[in-house]
């Protein structure tokens, strides 16, 4: 959740350290500070709140050095405040960390006994004293540092320099994700590639358990028994290009605007629109031959794999077992061998998914990855990865990741068909053909953009917001649940139409907006009646649908958002976007952070 940028340098690597935190920013933000070692001393700048601030304190205060480490943080222990944040000094070692060090409170005690003074509540300084007290017993720093990471348990990678060596940083890896950046007589330790491109596309990514001695000139890896080892060293595809807004007010709208181009990107991977087909995959298992499916994720992709799951019994008669990442790992499922796993990730990174991914690795199933990040660690774990080709996304609400992943499932779910013979030739034709037409239609959704703000306006009044769809809608409701409260903060919650009145309908009242999300399908009518029941108990519509339905509705609504008639396959793809649009212009309303809401991290290394 963190991010971590180290350089060794020629030059004042202070501004260099800023500008790579920009990059990590989309990792934690709730305080930032960079240390360098300056004149022989080591010296620190940090601020509460976004870089910005940070910079301004920089500004004033510029920091000289060609030796430093850098912190963006997503506060764990402690309250985000500058005391807080990193990076944490004990004498003559400065630290900064990402993940959380299990085992701290038995650590701090065992220090604090030995005389070591705490200053934060965070659980990193630890890791500075215990540093600081094997270099006090005449350890040198690398041996110290390597006693150190003995005593940790948990998850962390971190980055740590000494006063008296203004050569060395050593990083460590386990769990969140570290690499070392490769310069010209210069070295760098960074959470991602993207951090690192505006210096070197040449990297070498830790493993799990790996530290690593890094100097201007050369580096050495090490496990934690501290037997040297050897990782790739590889060309990142990462490119120092910083995203920018265009002119858009927020990244988020500029990520729901690009979301007809990027479907169709990925669209295009997996099937051939011209000749109607889903296109073969180097795949490590047969859609033929498995006999189940384990899909499992966080948060919005969860709910991806959520309406995969539909995709894949419909279409494949494939049965797919869908899991919240954080159950999955512990819930000691047992895995059949016939069977095929995939991990659905953004960023790649999130810890929960990666866990169960290795779950899985170790059940011996083939494990597949549906991620945005390539270079990612669940990407490099995977036997295959299925990317989904979204370009990086920064606003923490995740929009175009998910059409995305909606775009790579549907295509999987029409192979799988194609593999397991449930669908002809034929059908094939008019799945992909359907398909085909989600960035069309997303265009046209995008221009419904002044009646969703109208109705945004409206929405904005109220404190709780309830959505109900059925099918794939049933997930779409939730997702839209999820978006709203994410980033407007109003309390929202997403729902199967049919389960309303096994306890949701309590709470309706003229309070209580609905938001019932039902294109004119074959369960229409189902949906109408839960409409019916809603309007009888005074709580207001808001309906998402399409001309048919719209037409054949008979319920008075608050509003009635009209898509265009679209084929079903491609139903969520298309409604997902006025469900993401609401929430975005409910929270301009508002007046929230829309890009980097309270609370939340765009990457999620931590359980
Ligand atoms: O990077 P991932 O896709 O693994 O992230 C999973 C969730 O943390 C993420 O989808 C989160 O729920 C989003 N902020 C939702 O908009």
């Amino acid at each position: 959740m963190c991010g971590i940028v180290a350089i060794v340098g020629q030059t004042a690597v202070a501004p260099l350290i800023v500008d790579a935190l920009k990059r990590l920013e989309y990792r934690g933000y709730d305080s930032a500070g960079v240390a360098t070692i300056e004149r022989g001393k080591l010296a620190r700048r940090r601020a509460e709140g976004k870089l910005v601030n940070l910079e301004k304190r920089l500004n004033a205060e510029p920091l000289d050095g060609n030796i430093g480490i850098g912190h963006t943080r997503w506060a764990t222990h402690g309250v985000p405040n500058e005391t807080n944040a990193h990076p944490h000094f004990s004498n003559d070692v400065a630290v900064v960390h990402n993940g959380i060090i299990e085992n701290f409170a038995e650590l701090r005690t065992e220090l604090t006994a030995d005389g070591y003074e705490f200053t934060s509540q965070t659980d990193t300084e630890v890791v500075a004293h215990l540093v600081s007290r094997e270099l006090k017993r005449g350890a040198d720093p690398v041996a110290a540092a390597h006693a150190a990471l003995k005593r940790l348990e948990g998850a962390f990678a971190l980055a740590i320099m000494f006063r008296g060596d203004e050569n060395l940083i050593v990083g460590a890896r386990n769990g969140p994700p570290l690499a070392v950046g490769h310069g010209e007589g210069e070295m760098f330790l960074g959470s991602d590639a993207i951090a690192l491109a505006p210096f070197t596309n040449s990297i070498t990514y830790l493993e799990d358990g790996d530290w690593a001695v890094v100097r201007r000139d050369s580096f050495n890896i090490f496990d934690i028994e501290g037997n040297s080892v050897e990782r790739k060293r590889q060309q990142s595809l990462s490119t120092s290009f910083m995203v920018d807004k265009g002119n858009r007010r927020h990244f988020m709208e500029k990520e729901i605007h690009e979301q007809p181009e990027v479907i169709s990107h990925t669209l295009a991977n997996y099937v051939d629109f011209t000749a109607g087909t889903s296109k073969p995959l180097d795949l490590p298992f047969d859609f033929a031959k498995i006999d189940r499916l384990a899909l499992s994720a966080c948060g919005t992709a969860y709910l991806s794999g959520l309406i995969g799951k539909y995709w894949f019994e419909r279409i494949a008669r494939l049965p797919v077992d869908i899991d919240i990442a954080s159950e999955f790992r512990y819930r000691e499922m047992p895995i059949s061998k016939n069977s095929a796993a995939l991990f659905i990730s953004q960023s790649g990174e999130t810890a929960d998914t990666l866990a169960s991914l290795r779950y899985c690795r170790k059940a011996g199933v083939p494990i597949g990855a549906i991620v945005n990040v390539r270079e990612s660690t669940i990407a490099r774990e995977s036997d295959v990865v299925l990317p989904t080709l979204a370009g990086p996304e920064i606003g923490v609400a995740s929009t175009k990741a998910f059409t995305c992943q909606l775009s790579v499932l549907a295509s999987l779910a029409v192979r799988a068909g194609v593999a397991r013979g449930t669908i002809s030739t034929e059908t094939e034709r008019v799945l992909v053909r359907a398909l085909s037409e989600a960035p069309r239609y997303a265009n046209q959704v995008l221009k419904l953009d002044e009646q969703i703000e109208k109705v945004a306006r409206e929405l904005s009044h109220y404190r709780h917001v309830l959505y109900l769809g059925r099918d794939t809608n049933f997930p779409l409701a939730m997702e839209g649940a999820l978006k709203l409260k994410e980033i407007s903060y109003i309390h929202a919650e997403g729902y199967a139409a049919g389960e309303l009145k096994h306890g949701p309908i309590a709470l309706i009242d003229e309070n209580m907006p609905v938001i019932v999300i039902a294109p004119h399908d074959r369960i229409f009518e189902k949906t109408v009646s839960n409409m019916q029941e809603v309007a009888a108990r005074g709580g207001k519509i808001i309906l998402i649908t399409d001309r048919k339905g719209a037409e054949q509705a008979s319920v008075n609504t608050m509003e009635t958002i009209v898509l265009p008639d679209v084929p079903e396959i491609i139903t969520p793809i298309v409604y997902a976007l006025p469900i993401q649009m609401l929430a975005y212009f409910t929270a301009v309303f508002m007046g929230t952070d829309v890009d980097q809401p309270r609370n939340l991290a765009k990457s999620v290394t931590v359980e």
